[in-house]
């Protein structure tokens, strides 16, 4: 593919923006300026630097961005900024979104993807994907509790009870819990069905993943869709 279309499909302009690009001497391959916008390289495992930032080639982006508090999911965020506003300028260009939402409170493991596909097999129902939230509770929990959450809580919008398929007290007030649903608010309210409180949530695992350990609040990195 031309330098310059693979700008253009990565989300760096338009494809007269992308010619400027590399004719000002923006993009550079393994340390050689690339200054012909129509030199053909092969993609597989390409890694362009734009303004000396590292881009791997991605044909469908999936990035996973360790959520702060304080940022919305939606795409037309009412209160607080969207996490979009977090990530390069490119992915939203490209019109990167989130998988599934957070509330603007909660932290953690939040994968975006500009892959419609994709999002729709991650956030189907059918998949019981896992999703692993680690809830500070307002007050102790009792055994009774944790017995109630997995064998299933009645939320107030449907009389269908909501299961944990884990729910371990690593404290008697810190609580990591396994859902595979993703109904509203289902955490904060699975919670108070039990007559307890959420006062911090962070989701740590998404499927296979997890926060990398080294991803501070408001990171992100590249992500493999076989690894979801
Ligand atoms: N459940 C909640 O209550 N809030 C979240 O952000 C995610 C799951």
């Amino acid at each position: 593919m031309h330098v310059q279309q693979i700008l253009f499909s990565q989300g760096f302009g338009t494809r007269h923006e992308c010619t400027g690009m590399v004719v000002n001497g923006q993009v550079s391959l393994a340390g050689r300026v690339l200054d012909d916008p129509f030199e053909d390289l092969d993609t597989d495992g390409l890694v362009l630097h734009v303004n000396g930032e590292a881009w791997p080639y991605a044909e469908k982006a999936v990035v996973l961005l360790h959520k702060p508090a304080g940022f919305e999911c939606s795409m037309k965020p009412k209160h607080h900024p969207s996490v979009l506003s977090l990530l390069p300028g490119p992915l939203r260009v490209r019109g990167i979104q989130p998988v599934g939402r957070l509330d603007e409170d909660t932290t953690g493991l939040l994968l975006l993807t500009d892959d419609g596909a994709l999002i729709h097999k991650w956030t189907h129902p059918k998949r019981k994907l896992p999703k692993v939230y680690d809830v500070t509770l307002k007050h102790p929990m009792d055994e009774a509790a944790r017995q109630k959450l997995l064998a299933g809580v009645v939320l107030d919008d449907d009389p269908e009870p909501v299961v944990a398929s884990a729910a371990e007290l690593l404290t008697p007030t810190l609580l990591r819990l396994t859902i595979t649903s993703g109904r509203y608010h289902q955490v904060k309210r699975m919670v108070a069905a039990v007559s307890n409180r959420c006062e911090g949530l962070h989701r740590s695992g998404f499927g296979q993943l997890s926060v990398p350990p080294d991803l501070k609040p408001g990171g992100w990195v590249w992500v493999d869709p076989s690894a979801v």
